[in-house]
């Protein structure tokens, strides 16, 4: 098993190797008296790993009780968050129990949302079942839900109390999901590790998947530490996102996260380079992408996305910071104002 120790306020372990899902009960007894344990899982997961869960907490002198919301983003909404909340109620849930969130990334941020708020929060154990889930969302204490309005425009930033990845809950992942983690692995490369950049881009990576998640959540911990509250350097993780995210709205989320991220880190390599703040080319992101099976280009125009990025949330005034690669495993932040960043767009979305 490996270990990585994410520092700040509340610090936490993130356990990670294969058959670790047999143990989440013995893990969750060295960080937790024995409680109530809600799992709150999706549709999907229920079936593959609720029974395992829920063994190894009642072995472990756990009373767990559980909650299932249909599989999808769709679920990932204020209904489904009130629905979790009075479950809790209903199942006697109090401040000394604990919620443990079983699945990918939309479980994450809605079962640790629904922990952040009930009775003003409650500890939380993130299970990750998907590889973005576990290289990503698990970590950093970011949890929310979905408006109509858009993605994770409400939430709360709560750390959980253990992370504990069982990587070998990955081997029922649809490929479309292994392709999504790929690409925030690719990300990761591109921010702090060419050596992980240039693996995850020759597309033979599924050997040594403990290593490899391990290495990506250090990663994002070391973003995340001295900047839980996205105010400086944690920024950096938007790299791709910033146009991804214009992109999968856009979409009508058709694209998946993974899909439009590589788009969107391509488009904003290209623009940066082709102001001048870099060197590095955005043909050696293509081809990482193209190896993992995520698409170079979408069909939108520069005008679409400068509108739907405007509506992200990570405008401060009239300005935008965006994320300059400088080169493999290096990244800077540059703020442009508006003007700018339709110049910078432009440059990024066409050839
Ligand atoms: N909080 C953060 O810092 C953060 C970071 C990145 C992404 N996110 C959020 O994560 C979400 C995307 O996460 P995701 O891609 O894991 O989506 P997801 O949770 O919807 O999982 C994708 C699909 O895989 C299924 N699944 C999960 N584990 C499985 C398994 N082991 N075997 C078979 N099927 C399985 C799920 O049921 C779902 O249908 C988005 O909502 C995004 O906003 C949050
Ligand atoms: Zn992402």
């Amino acid at each position: 098993m490996k270990t990585v120790c994410i520092p700040g306020e509340a610090p936490y372990r993130v356990l990670i190797g294969e058959g670790l899902l047999r143990k989440l009960g013995e893990e969750l007894r060295a960080v937790h008296v024995p409680c109530r344990a809600a799992v709150v899982t999706d549709s999907a997961v229920a079936p593959l790993y609720l029974a395992q869960a829920l063994a190894a907490l009642r072995g472990a002198g756990f009373d767990p009780v559980h909650f299932v919301f249909p599989a999808g983003e769709a679920s990932k909404t204020a209904e489904t968050w009130l629905d979790i909340q009075r479950f809790l109620i209903r199942s006697g849930l109090t401040r000394a129990d604990l919620l443990v969130a079983l699945g990918g990334g939309v479980t994450g941020d809605l079962a640790g949302f629904a922990a952040a708020t009930y009775q003003r929060g409650i500890p939380f154990v993130q299970v990750p079942t998907t590889l973005l889930g576990a290289v990503d969302a698990s970590v950093g204490g970011k949890t929310g839900v979905d408006l109509p309005e858009g993605k994770n425009l409400v939430g709360a930033f709560h750390q959980p109390l253990l992370v504990v990845c069982d990587t070998d809950t990955f081997a029922t992942l649809p490929e479309r999901c292994l392709r999504d983690g790929a690409a925030e692995m690719l990300k990761h490369g591109v921010l702090a590790d060419a050596d992980l950049f240039e693996k995850v881009a020759s597309g033979r990576w599924r050997d040594g998947l403990p290593a490899l998640v391990q290495r990506n959540v250090e990663i994002k911990c070391g973003f995340v530490a001295g900047d839980e509250r996205d105010r400086g350097r944690r920024q950096l993780l938007n790299f791709g996102h910033t146009v991804g995210h214009a992109l999968e709205a856009l979409s009508g989320y058709t694209l998946s996260h993974g899909e439009a991220v590589a788009v969107g880190m391509a488009a904003e390599t290209r623009a940066a380079r082709k102001m001048g703040l870099t060197n590095l080319s955005e043909t050696i992101i293509l081809k990482g992408a193209e190896a993992n099976g995520l698409p170079a280009a979408c069909g939108f125009s520069f005008a679409e996305v400068y509108q739907a990025a405007l509506r992200d949330k990570k405008r401060t005034d009239e300005r935008i910071t965006v994320c300059v690669p400088l080169r493999l495993g290096e990244a800077a932040l540059h703020s442009l104002s508006l003007d700018a960043f339709a110049d910078y767009l432009e440059k990024g979305l066409t050839a």
